[in-house]
């Protein structure tokens, strides 16, 4: 009995001392599952969720995750590349926090909004380029950062007014009078910095999260630089990993990645209505080879079109499915997604990524996609496509 007794002094004991300790060390239960404690803005980048996709998971057989890159701070993966820019320029002497230095960008958006709130929170001003037509929740979102916007109307790359040559243009202008600050050109687009980022941490975070296991990746391009950093990671991991372009109806990419050749039907005279890509999604489809690009290129294995109306659907479809409600781009990739898992082995697992959130297109992608009936199938979306025969019911 007095053996049973001290016995159980000792485990008590034990526990207790250990949980004052833990407790002392700053450790509870609830905070072992809390992330730690940041300093700044900057800090909250990355390490974003990945979450499985249950309707096209149960319709296909296969298993759809999306990497949520709409988690960070600025609402997207262009988070990670702004970031990674500033930090390069800052290296370089180029730019330094509250001397009044400018960064400038020409961008659909999403990178502008992460300068926007990386230069406030690291002492610089964001001067940001966009195209008149992109979506008015992007430009008030810039405006309320308090960056200063440009908008340019939409126009061909050898255009000197086109936003990324405006951007070029406004940064060589600042650094060429030395009595003012410093004005440095992000160059998204060309910038060497950007798909490194994504080969340094957006592919090893899906290759952890998906504890090594996944058989597609699945993503647009618009500079390429998402695309080319994370399909350069995985290949190396597991060379067995496809690697699939989706890309939006009026871009020349999905021809560029089959047939070697940078071509959209669109191209043919009189027949384009926008002059960058004729589509409604915006961030990605390009009609022009970028560095970024390049540096993923052989790592693609295939690319599938996607029509801004199958965007549409699938943008509903989700949001009355699965409560994730996402921006054109991230829409795109959930529609190439259900095609792949349908002519895939049944099992397989299919990354894509979701891009930013339908929040930043309300006035234009949403307005359209509100008028799809909110219980559309996935059959209404892939339309005449053959394999809806192989959709689980
Ligand atoms: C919403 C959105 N999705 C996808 C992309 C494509 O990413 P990347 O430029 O790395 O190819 C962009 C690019 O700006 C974007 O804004």
């Amino acid at each position: 009995m007095d053996g049973k007794y001290q016995y159980l002094t000792l485990i008590v004991g034990t526990v207790v001392t250990t949980y004052s300790v833990l407790r002392c060390l700053g450790y509870s239960r609830r905070s072992c599952l809390l992330p730690e404690r940041k300093e700044c803005i900057a800090d909250l980048i990355g390490n974003t969720p990945m979450m499985k996709i249950r309707s096209l998971s149960k319709l296909t057989g296969c298993e759809i995750y999306a990497k949520l890159e709409m988690a960070n701070p600025g609402g997207s993966a262009k988070d990670r590349t702004a970031l990674a820019i500033i930090r390069e320029y800052e290296d370089e002497g180029k730019l330094v926090p509250g001397r009044g230095d400018v960064v400038f960008e020409g961008t659909s958006g999403s990178t502008g909004i992460s300068f926007a709130m990386l230069c406030n929170a690291l002492g610089y001003t964001a001067h940001i380029c966009v195209q008149s037509d992109t979506s008015a929740e992007k430009i008030a979102l810039l405006e309320s950062y308090g960056a200063d916007v440009e908008k340019v109307k939409p126009a061909s790359i050898v255009d000197p007014e086109q936003y990324v040559n405006a951007a070029r243009a406004g940064a060589e202008a600042l650094s060429a009078d030395t009595t003012q600050a410093n004005g440095v050109f992000a160059d998204q687009f060309e910038n060497d910095v950007n798909w490194r980022i994504h080969y340094e941490t957006t592919g090893p975070e899906i290759y952890e999260q998906m504890n090594h296991d996944l058989d597609y990746f699945i993503t647009g391009s618009g500079t390429g630089g998402t695309i080319a950093g994370i399909a350069r990671y995985l290949k190396e991991q597991n060379p067995n990993i496809s690697i699939i372009l989706a890309d939006p109806q009026g871009s020349g990419m999905f021809n560029r990645v089959r047939h070697g050749v940078m071509y959209d039907t669109v191209e043919k005279e009189g027949t384009r209505r926008r002059h960058q890509v004729d589509t409604i999604v915006e961030g990605i489809g390009l009609n022009r080879v970028t560095h970024n690009f390049l540096e993923g290129e052989d790592c693609i294995d295939d690319s599938q079109r996607v029509t801004d109306e199958q965007a549409l659907k699938m943008a509903r479809f989700l949001s009355s499915n699965d409560g994730l409600f996402v921006g054109a781009s991230s829409s795109i990739n959930a529609v190439a997604a259900a095609r792949t898992a349908l002519k895939a082995r049944k099992g397989s697992k299919i990354v894509i990524i979701g891009c930013d959130s339908g929040a930043r297109h309300l006035s234009k992608f949403w307005k359209e996609a509100l008028k799809v009936d909110r219980h559309v199938s996935l059959e209404e979306i892939l339309g005449n496509d053959k394999l809806i025969d192989n959709i689980i019911h």
